[in-house]
């Protein structure tokens, strides 16, 4: 996705600005060329020195800095350009973009530019709830600019507000949002994650060491490639992907319900959840009390969420599980495909290093009517990503 992609960081002059090093630093090392323009405001807060050294790229402020190979710059680099982010964007660029004054080379550059446009706004609270400031920002979203929320909290001059910039993974899903191919614009996807926990007393649960992070990565991605995502999670402690409904459940029969209900609208389901096989028979009212003999909870099945929708699925519909096992990986993954009766399997093995629970990454084997394929040690984004790919040619 950042392959052969310019990134250009505007940044302005507020305190925030110093943040945005950070945040160059994390753009640079993707495969994307990241360029950096800076207000002459904002050098008072951060040199360009330190973004230089970070991105690599000589940092643009004057737009009559004789130093630069082409006397053009503003305009080569609005060419270059494949999403401009201003981060942080003070009231005042702010109100320069809306009203198309350009007198630096920030402004001039993102005035020439015509690719997707991002404003991460950082200021006083008092700047920020200005209507003038609102009226301005209304302006740029609807010529199509993204405006990013910021966040409340305390502000650098003592303030309690809003106008805090978000942290940087916010501002780098914005980046990665704008620059993902819109392939699964118009697909309805729903995707489960996350254990499902069931309750023995009023105290204790049974479950099991999913964290959500497989699921909620899928979510990000079928986001950001354009589709409408709904994502049945059980309890987990990841914050919602940008622009997913989110649909939180605890047991097994809760999120049952949750996907039965919502499936007909979908084309595609994606089953990353690890959901309790079994539940205790009953739930005690009061919590059951110890004494000293051992003791047996009886267990029933839940439902198999996946084989509901394998047997219901509407035409057309596509319909992804996962599979963990510790042993006979294959085997035991390709039974499922036929068992469940849906078109994709998506096995990794617990005992596989950087497999499994809790980590950020996954070494999986794709398994569909056509054959396996194993793809190598990858981040779980890059999972998500490359399961999708694969979801698609079977679509169509
Ligand atoms: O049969 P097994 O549990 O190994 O299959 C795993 C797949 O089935 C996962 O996609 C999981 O989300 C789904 N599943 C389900 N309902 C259950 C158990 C598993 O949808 N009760």
């Amino acid at each position: 996705m950042f392959e052969g992609k310019t990134i250009l960081l505007g940044v302005s002059g507020g305190i925030a600005a110093y943040k945005a090093a950070q945040l160059a630093s994390d753009l640079a090392k993707t495969a994307a060329d990241v360029h950096v323009v800076m207000t002459q405001n904002a050098t008072q807060f951060v040199t360009p020195l330190t973004f230089e050294t970070l991105v690599n790229n000589k940092v643009a402020v004057d737009t009559f800095d004789r130093n630069f190979e082409y006397n053009v710059e503003h305009v080569s680099l609005a060419k270059k350009a494949d999403v401009i982010l201003v981060a942080p964007a003070t009231a005042n660029v702010i109100a320069k973009m809306a009203a198309g004054i350009a007198d630096d080379m920030l402004t001039t550059t993102i005035l020439a530019a015509s690719c997707p446009k991002i404003v991460a706004p950082a200021m006083n609270t008092g700047m920020y709830d200005n209507p003038i400031t609102q009226r301005n920002l209304e302006t740029l979203k609807a010529f199509g600019v993204e405006v990013i929320e910021p966040d409340s909290g305390y502000l650098a001059c003592g303030d309690t507000g809003r106008g805090r910039l978000p942290d940087n993974g916010r501002l780098f899903e914005a980046v990665r949002r704008a620059l993902a191919p819109k392939d699964f614009q118009g697909k309805r996807v729903l995707v489960t994650a996350g254990p499902t926990r069931e309750a023995i007393d009023p105290v204790r649960y049974i479950t099991n060491h999913s964290t959500g992070k497989m699921g909620y990565q899928v979510a990000a991605a079928a986001a950001r490639r354009g589709a409408k995502v709904t994502l049945v999670s059980g309890p987990v402690s990841l914050q919602a992907p940008l622009g997913v409904e989110l649909v939180p459940v605890v047991s097994a029969q809760e999120m049952f319900q949750a996907v039965t209900s919502r499936a007909g609208e979908q084309d595609l389901i994606i089953k990353c959840a690890a959901v309790a096989d079994y539940r205790p028979e009953t739930v005690a009212d009061n919590k059951i009390k110890k004494s000293e003999g051992s003791m047996s909870i009886p267990l029933t099945r839940t439902q198999d969420i996946l084989g509901w929708l394998g047997a219901n699925r509407k035409p057309g519909q596509i319909l992804c599980g996962f599979s963990m096992e510790t042993r006979d990986l294959v085997e035991n993954s390709a039974a499922k495909l036929e068992k469940k009766r849906v078109d994709m399997i998506v096995a990794n093995n617990l005992k596989d290093a950087g497999a499994g629970f809790g980590t950020d990454t996954n070494l999986v084997t794709i398994i569909t009517k056509a054959g396996m394929e194993r793809l190598p040690l990858m981040g779980k984004d890059q999972v998500a990503d490359a399961l999708l790919d694969r979801l698609l040619t079977l679509q169509s």
